[in-house]
């Protein structure tokens, strides 16, 4: 199946399931090593990451706890428009190894809404894995420890990321072909 059509888009196969899971063993022996002797809680952000972090989370073998957040938008009454809140902060960090999942970085937005909160809840350290990277649409400054792909700046589906909440169930990664 290399070439699909989700909604009204057309996709081909960009990065295959067997290159999906071989890279996400490699990330796992990375953080095994660098975190060895650490008890660690992995931080999902949803919706998009949920089958990366199973996948990865399988392959962790250090004390480790797994918890999500979800970034909830709405429309807001004043003229700034849309507005992100982050919930299901049910966790007490204070002094935790966190590693922070996610599915994929673009502009960096989330991810910085996402450490600043870390931050003002006191985690000891604070790490960032996330499959996908989109290095020409990053613009921020905050330092990325395990990366899976840098990509360029095209859309993509599958694997947890979906096109208008469509896609997320296909196993590899497709991009947008026009
Ligand atoms: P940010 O711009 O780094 O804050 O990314 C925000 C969110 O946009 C990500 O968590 C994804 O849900 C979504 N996103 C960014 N690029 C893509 C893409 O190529 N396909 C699907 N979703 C994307
Ligand atoms: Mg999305």
């Amino acid at each position: 199946m290399n070439e699909i059509t989700v909604l009204d888009r057309e996709f081909s196969v960009y990065i295959t399931e067997d290159e999906i899971q071989s890279r996400i063993t490699a990330l796992a022996e990375k953080i095994n090593e660098d975190l060895k002797g650490q008890d660690v809680l992995f931080f999902g952000v949803l919706n998009g990451v949920f089958l990366f972090a199973a996948d990865i989370f399988r392959q962790i073998n250090l004390d480790c706890q797994v918890s999500f957040i979800k970034l909830a938008s709405y429309d807001g009454t004043s003229s700034t428009g849309k507005i992100k809140e982050l919930i299901g902060w049910n966790e007490d960090i204070t002094g935790k190894t966190v590693v922070v999942l996610e599915d994929i970085v673009d502009t960096g937005a989330t991810l910085e809404r996402v450490i600043g909160e870390l931050k003002l809840r006191k985690a000891a350290e604070v790490k960032i894995c996330t499959l996908l990277f989109k290095p020409e649409a990053y613009t921020k400054d905050i330092p990325i420890d395990y990366i899976g792909f840098e990509i360029p700046n095209n859309f993509v589906v599958g694997y947890g990321l979906d096109y208008d909440g469509y896609g997320r169930n296909l196993r590899a990664i497709y991009k947008l072909t026009k």
